[in-house]
């Protein structure tokens, strides 16, 4: 597959085959991916792979978090969106929605389509990759280091293509902090910035057939020393 071939057939993957991902599959994904750029090379990433029972446990522990009302609190907040991106964001709902067969009004499907994904979409594995606390500081706009782990996770994400597997990049799985070092031992010292749903997609599962879009080049270019 050629890479543009390959950034154009990701997408996220919300459904998957129960099969698990041999380890040395995984570890020769990471081993391409850590060949991903950071600031001055500094490769901040941290990763835990987790799966089998730890995988388990951290599932039932975010959903009974859910259940209990309190209230997701990811070390790396975002605000409410708004305008254009509140619009995007709805627009992607919409369509997982209708694709999932979930009435707006339907609270109990609303509330398992949120399970799903604090449950980290019932794949096999998940990839979570932290950051060192010392690297960032957004009152001072330091923030290099969010990028080096955006730019892993996609290189993680490409690269699973290879072999087969399919990766949804999200927040949900770590929402609630807590539960992640129950089961990991990942000190307060990190902070988790983002993690990767990762398995065997299950391509009769309705909402893997989501087709997003991309908002027009021009409208996202400005080009400058060009006719
Ligand atoms: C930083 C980040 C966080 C995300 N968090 C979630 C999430 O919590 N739940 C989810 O279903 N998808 C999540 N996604 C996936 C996006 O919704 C998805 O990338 C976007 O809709 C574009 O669709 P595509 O990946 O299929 O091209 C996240 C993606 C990124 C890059």
């Amino acid at each position: 597959m050629d890479i543009a071939e390959a950034i154009r057939s990701r997408k996220s993957i919300r459904g998957y085959k129960p099969d698990p991902v041999p380890k040395e599959i995984l570890k020769e994904i990471l081993e391409i991916a850590i060949r991903a750029p950071s600031a001055m090379n500094t490769q901040p990433w941290e990763i835990t792979v987790v799966a089998g029972e730890v995988l388990d446990n951290i599932r039932k522990g975010n959903v009974e978090m859910l259940n209990s009302g309190a209230k997701p609190h990811p070390e790396m907040a975002y605000k409410p969106f708004e305008g254009k991106y509140r619009e995007r964001q709805v627009d992607l709902a919409i369509q997982l929605f209708k694709l999932m067969g979930i009435a707006r009004e339907d609270k109990e499907k609303r509330a398992e389509w949120t399970r799903r994904g604090f449950r980290f979409f019932d794949a096999p594995v998940g990839i979570i990759l932290s950051i060192d606390r010392s690297l960032i500081d957004s009152s001072k706009g330091e923030l290099m280091a969010i990028m080096d782990i955006g730019s892993i996770a996609q290189t993680i994400c490409l690269t699973a293509l290879k072999y087969g597997l399919g990766t949804c990049i999200n927040d949900q799985g770590i929402m609630f902090p807590e539960i992640i070092r129950k089961f990991t031992h990942i000190p307060e010292s990190k902070l988790m910035g983002i993690c990767i749903a990762i398995g065997y997609p299950d391509w009769d599962f309705p909402a893997n057939k989501v087709e997003t879009g991309r908002e027009q080049l021009e409208n996202v270019v400005t080009w400058y020393g060009y006719a």
